[in-house]
């Protein structure tokens, strides 16, 4: 880690004082109108600038959506909300159904807490293993919640909600986060378009770890729409046994139906231990405290603005999927 003293000396460099400068202003514009419902902040997330950590690369602009800003604090929030949105318009979602599906943590938290504002039942399979953080978020919202063998991963969590779906049809609507097309869906309509609009058009890359893989999908049939030149690249876990939580190593998982791998122009592997040190990269250089996946996600943009010709000009976009909050009791933050 850099001495202290250079750290602060970093601070007073105009990138950083511009924003702060401009936050009167902006209260005085952007005040928020009265009685909005807190899932109306599902979506429009800022797009923010990474500078420090592409200081090697004077072409590129880092950009990350910082999924957070969502009211259950992910970018799952998108996809849970248009799987109930379309499930209660289809009718498949009626009154008296319990909500079901499997889960890494994020989906969970953002159906739990849809469901408690529209009450909706949600019963939600889940590896023990997941934070503790996001176990206590669940039961806060008032989740139901199956724990599954930490051994068989996500996988074991989708097998037992496939298992009580199939057995009691007339209980649960399954959402099957990583077969339902609202999934990437959301993304198709809302985050890529939001990402055109905020680039305003200059986006020139796009990255993104998979997980159901709905982001990645959604995000690149659309922005290839609104510019077929624009290289998507997806990006996964190096191994099978992985700490990148919410993301998923295909070669060795229960592949999503919702997953078109023919849509990568790459896809990148990305180890666990880069993406943690990134993790404290990120907050100690950026003031960005971030999860690890979205750390994973920044670990391949550097992987990109390295394979870039000197000098060449890029706009690389990714997702921050989640902060880092619900990881502090992770072990590697005592690692230093
Ligand atoms: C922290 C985190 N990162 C990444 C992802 C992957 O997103 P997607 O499922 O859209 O591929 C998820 C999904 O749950 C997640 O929770």
């Amino acid at each position: 880690m850099e001495p202290a003293s250079r750290r602060f000396a970093q601070v007073s460099d105009s990138s950083v004082h511009a924003p702060a400068r401009g936050i009167a202003h902006r209260i005085a514009n952007e005040v928020s109108p009265l009685g909005q419902h807190t899932l109306d902040r599902i979506g429009n997330t800022p797009l923010l600038r990474l500078p420090r950590v592409v200081a090697k690369h004077p072409g590129v602009e880092l950009l990350g959506k910082a999924e957070w800003f969502n009211p259950g604090g992910s970018v799952k929030d998108r996809a849970a909300a248009n799987i109930i949105a379309a499930a209660r318009r289809s009718g498949q979602l009626q009154p008296g159904k319990i909500l079901l599906d499997s889960t890494s943590g994020n989906t969970g938290i953002a159906y739990a807490m849809i469901g408690a504002a529209q009450g909706i039942p949600v019963t939600l399979c889940m590896p023990e293993n997941v934070s503790v953080e996001r176990k206590r978020i669940l039961q806060a919202y008032g989740a139901n919640i199956i724990y599954t063998d930490p051994a068989d991963g996500s996988d074991g969590a989708i097998r037992m909600a496939r298992e009580l779906a199939a057995k009691h049809p007339e209980l649960y609507f399954y959402a099957d986060q990583y077969s339902n097309d609202a999934n990437w869906r959301a993304h198709y309509h809302g985050t890529a378009n939001e990402i055109w609009q905020q680039t305003e058009g200059r986006i020139t890359h796009f990255v993104s770890m998979l997980g159901t893989s709905g982001t990645f999908v959604g995000n690149t049939r659309r922005l290839k729409e609104l510019n077929p030149h624009i290289r998507c690249i997806s990006l996964q876990p190096d191994a099978p046994f992985h700490g990148i939580e919410g993301a998923k190593h295909m070669p060795s998982a229960i592949v999503p139906k919702i997953y078109d791998a023919s849509l990568a122009d790459a896809n990148l592997e990305i180890s666990t231990e880069a993406s943690y040190a990134m993790v404290k990269r990120l907050a100690r250089e950026e003031g960005l405290l971030v999860g690890i996946s979205a750390a994973a996600a920044v670990v391949g943009c550097l992987q990109i603005a390295q394979q870039l010709k000197k000098n060449e000009r890029a706009v690389l976009v990714t997702i921050l999927c989640d902060s880092g909050d619900k990881y502090l009791s992770e072990r590697f933050w005592q690692e230093e």
